[in-house]
């Protein structure tokens, strides 16, 4: 099942997402002439950050309505709708660059395939993305409300350890340089709705088990039983941990 992506209401409140992933951009370190492949585009922003370095981007997305955005945002990128579990092109790039999508892909030996197969020999891999013990103050809350009202959910996220990621990549034919797991709590913009403003914009299949009608309710109990985690100086609180890393495909 795939998520559907309200392309505008990520834009304007999740814009900490982008601006989170600008010293992802700084450590891909785009060169001018160089092709560069920006898996997960989503609206855009950080694929005109490289652009702007005069790097040959091509943004690749599977949401057609975040691609449509992603057009406006930055003019003149070429924009290509693809699956990061399944892409294929017939050029090879000298780095492919991700933020924020590769928590959504269970299928990480086959995207990391994909990866490795889309890179020149050398090339590298620089990506971030929710790792081991990502959102689990959340993914506590959210168990133990579908519990009460008598539902089960299931995540639909991937956070791997560094050690298993770097099995993944090194089975591959990627070398890692760098990874690193570190926690970055991010607050949300709404101070009253916005956990669950992130979870109707984010958890669409994480909430797939819980009946429509059942919704409200979920929610209340999610914010009462995750205040005293996430909740601080009158504002919501994701915990996010990120998996950092920069990895380089062998050479032939
Ligand atoms: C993340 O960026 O870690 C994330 C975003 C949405 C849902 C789950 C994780």
């Amino acid at each position: 099942m795939s998520q559907s992506w309200d392309a505008g209401l990520y834009q304007s409140q999740h814009a900490f997402v982008w601006k989170a992933g600008e010293d992802l951009v700084a450590m891909l370190d785009p060169k001018p002439g160089e092709w560069v492949l920006d898996l997960g585009c989503g609206t855009g922003q950080l694929t005109a950050l490289i652009a702007r370095s005069g790097a040959r981007v091509v943004g690749a997305d599977h949401s057609a309505a975040m691609l449509e955005k992603a057009r406006a945002n930055a003019p003149g990128v070429e924009f290509v709708e693809a699956d990061a579990a399944s892409f294929r092109f017939d050029q090879q790039f000298d780095a492919v660059f991700s933020n924020a999508v590769l928590h959504w892909v269970k299928d990480a030996e086959d995207a990391v395939c994909a990866i490795a197969d889309a890179l020149r020999p050398g090339g590298r891999f620089v990506a971030e993305f929710g790792g081991f013990g990502n959102t689990r103050r959340v993914l506590e809350a959210v168990e133990r409300a579908s519990a009460r009202l008598g539902r089960t959910v299931e995540s639909p996220w991937y956070y791997p350890t560094i050690g298993e990621y770097a099995a993944i990549l090194e089975r591959r034919g990627l070398e890692p340089e760098l990874m690193m797991l570190f926690p970055r709590d991010s607050v949300l913009d709404d101070p009253e709705d916005g956990l669950r403003n992130w979870l109707r914009m984010f958890g669409a299949r994480l909430m797939a088990g819980i009946p429509a009608e059942e919704i409200e309710e979920f929610l209340r109990l999610v914010e009462d039983d995750a205040r005293p985690a996430l909740r601080r100086d009158g504002r919501w609180f994701i915990d996010y941990r990120r998996l950092r890393l920069k990895a380089r495909r062998l050479e032939d």
